[in-house]
């Protein structure tokens, strides 16, 4: 196994600084309160932490509003804490990515207050026009906020080009000052021991006019040449791609020849499944397996040095960009009644409100991206069923303070009061759902995502092995053999709220370790069945 990179066979973790734990009591989580709470990502299990931009930022965009690439925000600590912070994660065999932010700054960082006064060397770091009617192919992404990528500045008297909120400024890639400085951002964080990078909005970093300024040869020119730099001084390091993208163009960030996946990838090593996602829910919505083995049949191959990542809800809405127009519809009509659980063209839920709080379909929905092709994450909180608050505005409901216990704050803070107030309400609130009740609760869905990650560990072919699906079973029962160096695992998921009737060869349950022998096999509602074929 030594050849096979770490990243491959990891289960992933994100983490929203601001929210996992405050250890100074100004109400707002930190480093140092990450740092406290490492014991506890060991004793889930998990392998890596990707943590949310914890840079210097006003925070127009929670931090991906970046105004200082080299430092640390002040409210969630210093240098020497972020150095701690991976040196204690390592010390616990725990990898660190951070998040990079190739595409845009803030409009507060320096750079783009010495350009939009012309100073050099800055003057062209941005991209400024006298007009804005160039590149008007390009999609708005914020549809709710924003109503142009242009604004216009009064300090310059022209136009800077931004893809998401206005005080984000994109980055001018055509300036070759710009191409090397944002590698040395990549190489400080690494220099550090940083073990990676959850690659922030990249399809967006070249503009060309009559393009839709995504995804164009010159943007995947220079993330290889990202690759190619981490590659020759951090060769473990990984590059985690975000591109909401098509799935042919989202194979393309991994490199190689999409006509032939034996050429290895030399782009980004791994991607966010974007389009898998919403068809999970789809799937799982309709109690039946189509949607998800259609987008996987539509799935191009990768390299086999890539990895997909394989993710049920993040930091964002669950975005519907990647499904038509009736399928998106539905999914709204579905999963976000109300217009408030809306945003831009997605659903700003968490994962246990989306899934009525049935823990079966949280634990199913988790044992679906294990077993797939592809990388787990799991999003903080969702591991105890967290819920949201949509009274909050923009994403922030889906951000909300990690319940640790059910003392004032949930454990999360010993201040007053809380810039983001904690869950509180009667079914998700963190009297109920928190760390510490579930910890002692052996039946609880911590154990059981605990669990499911320490069996997923003992199946390496759920990770690096290939994938059959078979057909010849009930149309709510998705079920596909991975098969890896002679161990061959039969998975098996109920999508709908019926028993199914299967039909098992000889084998043994991964989960209870109990031996099975051939023949009917009752699932029942939402459950799954992992099967190490003996036969
Ligand atoms: C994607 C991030 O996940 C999102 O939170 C952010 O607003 C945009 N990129 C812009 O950086
Ligand atoms: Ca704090």
């Amino acid at each position: 196994m030594s050849s096979i990179p770490w990243w491959k066979t990891a289960v992933f973790y994100q983490i929203y600084p601001r929210s996992f734990q405050d250890s100074n009591g100004d109400g707002i989580g930190d480093i140092p309160g990450i740092i406290a709470r490492l014991d506890y990502l060991r004793d889930l299990g998990v392998d890596a932490f990707w943590i949310s931009p914890h840079y210097p930022s006003p925070r127009v965009d929670d931090g991906y509003d970046i105004a200082d690439f080299y430092n640390v925000h002040p409210d969630y600590g210093t240098l020497e804490d972020f150095q701690r912070l991976v040196d204690e994660a390592h010390a616990r065999g725990i990898r660190v990515l951070a998040d990079l932010v190739l595409n845009h700054t803030s409009d507060q960082h320096p750079w783009f207050q010495a350009s939009r006064r012309r100073q050099d060397p800055y003057t062209d770091w941005y991209v400024w026009s006298d007009t804005n009617d160039r590149y008007r192919n390009a999609r708005i992404i914020f549809l709710d906020t924003e109503s142009s990528n242009w604004a216009w500045d009064d300090v310059r008297k022209q136009y800077y080009w931004h893809r998401f909120y206005t005080q984000q400024p994109d980055l001018n890639y055509d300036n070759p000052q710009v191409q090397e400085e944002m590698l040395n951002v990549v190489r400080f964080w690494l220099d550090l021991g940083l073990d990676g990078y959850r690659m922030d909005a990249v399809p967006y970093l070249f503009e060309r006019e009559g393009t839709n300024c995504e995804s164009l040869p010159e943007t995947h020119a220079y993330l290889k040449r990202v690759r190619r730099e981490v590659e020759a001084t951090y060769p473990d390091a990984v590059l985690l791609c975000e591109a909401n993208q098509p799935l042919d163009d989202l194979r393309a960030y991994f490199g190689g020849d999409p006509a032939d996946p034996s050429v290895p990838g030399d782009e980004l090593h791994m991607g966010f499944h974007f389009a898998l996602m919403p068809r999970l829910f789809m799937a799982i919505k309709r109690g039946e397996r189509t949607p998800i083995v259609d987008i996987l049949r539509r799935t191009p191959p990768i390299p086999a040095n890539c990895q997909w990542c394989t993710f049920l809800r993040n930091h964002d809405e669950l975005t519907l960009e990647m499904v038509t127009p009736e399928e998106r519809a539905w999914m709204w009509d579905q999963y976000a009644p109300e217009p408030r659980m809306r945003l831009n063209l997605g659903i700003r839920r968490r994962l246990a409100p989306l899934l009525d709080n049935d823990h079966r379909t949280i634990e199913l929905m988790h044992a679906l991206i294990f077993a797939l092709p592809g990388s787990p994450i799991i999003y903080y909180g969702d591991e105890i069923g967290m819920g949201d608050n949509i009274w909050l505005p923009d994403r922030n409901g889906v951000r909300t303070p990690m319940q640790w216990d059910d003392s004032p704050n949930a454990g999360f803070s010993t201040a007053a009061t809380l810039p983001t107030p904690v869950i509180d309400d009667p079914i998700y609130g963190y009297r109920r759902v928190n760390v510490a009740a579930q910890q002692a609760d052996p039946d609880s869905l911590w154990h059981r995502l605990r669990r499911m990650i320490r069996i997923y560990k003992a199946l390496p072919a759920l990770a690096l092995g290939d994938l059959a699906f078979l057909e010849d079973q009930p149309p709510a029962v998705l079920a596909f053999r991975r098969h890896w160096e002679g161990d061959t695992i039969l998975a098996y998921h109920n999508l709908s709220d019926r028993p199914q009737t299967i039909f098992l060869p000889p084998g043994q349950d991964a989960m209870s370790g109990q031996t099975l022998s051939a023949g009917d096999y009752r699932l029942p509602p939402y459950a799954y069945l992992w099967l190490r074929a003996t036969g």
